[in-house]
């Protein structure tokens, strides 16, 4: 895909359904007893990886539209497969799934592709055998083969690090366990599983620990649960590459409808207003227990030009793990604001669908920037004249569209190779840039 620089940015978009929320939604609609319509579903093909693993373990799937019938046969509903269950690029298929099936009665094997076959699954092979689960790993790695066993023993459980998939996982599990299962979280992550249970009327209890900052989070297993309905909101992590694009570029109008605007996925637009952006929340509401909303930008090149310190602007500790899908882009977005940005303390990068670290650097290098890479993160000088390059985003979706957002404040065309991979999260990307960028 050949980009070229942006003049302006104008327009209204909506965004496909979350990829997070969809996930969730189609998981625990499985498990539930009867038909969940679940609307806007995410046209990701990690979520299609979802759809295809629950057919293969016997449930019945329909598509109408952009809505998803899935017809839930109860906790017991599941049957075993007996060919490996192919989880593609995603990771978040993986893990939750393999929380579902460590309480099932019969075996399955999880495999996806080389990216995923590399990434840690330790993190939650652990738990699972705690609760009883037999795990077999390559090395703390996919291929999993998964003996489950009913019920699973419920257990108290310390997350080691900030992760949405493996708290996520482990609550899956707890459906399965005998007693109340809880996830002690020291810093919080993404909380849609916990809203998407409590949707479906299963006991979750969310309440802060002993210790500063930590939350507890514990589901009660139901016997069973009803199927329900739901629609699932724009993908606010999707809207973040079009939200960061029109901030930066002077003139720029957008408007983005029907987005998640829950709390745990927007420290990214907290982040771009501390910069002095125009980027506001409006018509706030919920859905299915999820916030929703419009989000309003107004291009500034020159915004953050009145923080006379010009000190670069660093993103660090806590703070990491509710942006963490949006860091390279906002290593983008630090290249042209003053001071730059520095990213620390965020080693997960380096594990992701690609090393993002890696990606990023090598990324910002080509298109001319001045950058410095660490073990846990990067810095970025800033108010950089970026110049067109040509960019491998490694198969990596959010490394694709992060440097296509590079290449609108470029000088020169910009050549992304292997750009389809933008569909494991986000098919429409490059339709919906095409739709609003004015050049
Ligand atoms: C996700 C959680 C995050 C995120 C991923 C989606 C989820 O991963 O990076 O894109 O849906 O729970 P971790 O929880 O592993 O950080």
């Amino acid at each position: 895909m050949i980009i070229r620089p942006a003049k302006r940015i104008r327009g209204r978009l909506e965004m496909p359904g979350d990829k997070s929320i969809s996930h969730r939604a189609a998981l625990i609609g499985a498990l539930a007893k009867g038909t969940s319509r679940l609307k806007n579903f995410s046209s990701s093909a990690d979520c299609a990886a979802t759809l295809r693993c629950l057919a293969d373990l016997k449930v019945a799937i329909a598509h109408d539209g952009h809505d998803i019938l899935i017809e839930g046969a109860g906790p017991r509903g599941l049957r075993a497969c007996s060919t490996p269950l192919d989880c593609g690029n995603s990771g978040t298929t993986m893990r939750l799934l393999a929380g579902i099936l460590a309480g099932q009665a019969f075996s399955s094997t999880l495999t996806g592709d080389s990216s995923l076959n590399a990434r840690p699954m330790q993190r939650i092979v652990e738990p699972l055998q705690m609760m009883g689960a037999q795990i077999e790993s390559r090395d703390g790695h996919a291929p999993l083969m998964i003996q489950g066993r009913n019920p699973l023993e419920a257990i108290e459980y310390e997350l080691l690090l900030a992760s949405a998939q493996a708290k996520s996982c482990i609550l899956l599990a707890g459906l399965h366990a005998d007693r109340r299962t809880a996830v002690i979280e020291k810093v919080p992550t993404r909380d849609h599983t916990e809203r998407m249970l409590r949707w479906f009327g299963v006991e979750v209890e969310t309440s802060d620990a002993q210790r500063e900052g930590e939350v507890t989070v514990a589901v009660t297993p139901p016997k069973e649960f009803s199927a329900r309905d739901l629609t699932i909101p724009g993908d606010v992590s999707a809207a973040a590459y079009f939200i960061v694009a029109a901030a930066l570029l002077d003139g720029a109008i957008l408007e983005i409808d029907g987005v998640g605007i829950n709390p745990t996925r927007t420290l990214f637009l907290t982040y771009l207003r501390s910069l002095a952006l125009d980027v506001k929340i409006e018509n706030a509401s919920e859905v299915n227990h999820e916030p929703v909303g419009a989000i309003r930008v107004r291009g500034n090149s020159t915004a953050n030009s009145k923080n006379t310190t010009r000190d670069t602007q660093t993103i660090n500790g806590t703070f990491v793990a509710g942006v963490i899908d949006e860091l390279p882009l906002l290593a983008v977005a630090g290249s042209q604001i003053d001071g730059g940005i520095e990213i620390r303390d965020a080693r997960e990068l380096r594990v992701k669908e690609s090393d993002r670290i890696a990606a990023t650097v090598a990324g910002l290098r080509a298109m001319g920037a001045d950058v410095e890479e660490f073990d846990d993160g990067l810095r970025v000088s800033g108010r950089t004249r970026l110049c067109g390059a040509e960019i491998d985003p490694r198969g990596d979706h959010r490394i694709a569209m992060a440097f296509s957002v590079a290449a609108l404040f470029a000088e020169g065309e910009t050549e992304i190779h292997n750009s389809q991979c933008v569909g494991v999260s986000f098919p429409e990307f490059f339709d919906l840039l095409n739709a609003v960028v004015e050049r």
